[in-house]
């Protein structure tokens, strides 16, 4: 496998992440406990990807005295996810910023060809003044995540962060170099892609798991 950008591609792998990610792959866990990690998984990587967010000087007044203290400088902030699955990590940004806008990209993958099927794509007002975290739990060929991308640039994003749980080198190298600049967060990069595209060791098929659909 070539070898991809590295300085953009970010691998939250604390030990909270890695334990709730080993809990998460396992086939034995529950669509309810498998949802709530999705939501847990999401807050940890939202916290890394929102790193930089500019701060402003605000003057307070603690029970002692009054300081100069740091607040978030009104950023403006979008989530979005994937569907389906990338809706199981939404709620897990929301609760970072909870005034963030959510667009959304409804794609499937098609059994055969495993291309991205668009049927849905609606995005916040001035969404190309926006810090958009595009968000699905699952990156494995890179062809959804890069259609999002695109959807994006075309209209006019500048700051595009991709949230993803599981990855695999041939989804991260595809989408490194589609977009030169967008910044990949993952929890893991996994070992390849199986036959049917499907990621190993993986997790099986995220969007089933959340909504309990198999
Ligand atoms: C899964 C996953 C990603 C996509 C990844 O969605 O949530 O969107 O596959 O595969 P790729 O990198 O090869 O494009 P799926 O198409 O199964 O749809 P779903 O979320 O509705 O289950
Ligand atoms: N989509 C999933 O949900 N899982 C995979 O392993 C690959 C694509």
């Amino acid at each position: 496998m070539p070898a991809y950008d590295e300085s953009r591609l970010h691998v939250v792998d604390h030990p909270l992440v890695q334990h709730k990610l080993s809990i998460l792959r396992d086939k034995n866990t529950s669509t309810k406990d498998f949802r709530e990690l999705v939501t847990e998984l999401a807050i940890f990587e939202g916290y890394e990807a929102l790193r930089d967010l500019p701060l402003e000087d605000v003057e307070i007044e603690t029970p002692l005295e009054k300081m100069v203290a740091h607040k978030i400088a009104g950023k403006k902030i979008a989530i979005i996810p994937i569907l389906r699955a990338g809706l199981g990590m939404v709620d897990g940004i929301l609760s970072l910023v909870p005034s963030a806008r959510v667009g959304h990209v409804g794609m499937y993958r098609d059994e055969e060809t495993h291309e991205p099927v668009q049927y849905y794509c609606k995005f916040p007002p001035a969404i190309e003044e926006r810090t958009c975290l595009i968000v699905d739990p699952m990156l494995a060929t890179g062809g959804s995540l890069t259609a999002a991308i695109k959807f994006l640039r075309d209209a006019g994003v500048k700051d595009i962060r991709a949230l993803t749980l599981v990855s695999c080198p041939e989804g991260v190298k595809a989408v490194l170099d589609y977009d030169p600049d967008v910044r990949l967060y993952t929890c893991v990069v996994d070992r390849q892609l199986n036959e049917n595209a499907y990621i190993l060791p993986g997790l099986g098929d995220a969007g089933d798991r959340i909504y309990g659909t198999k």
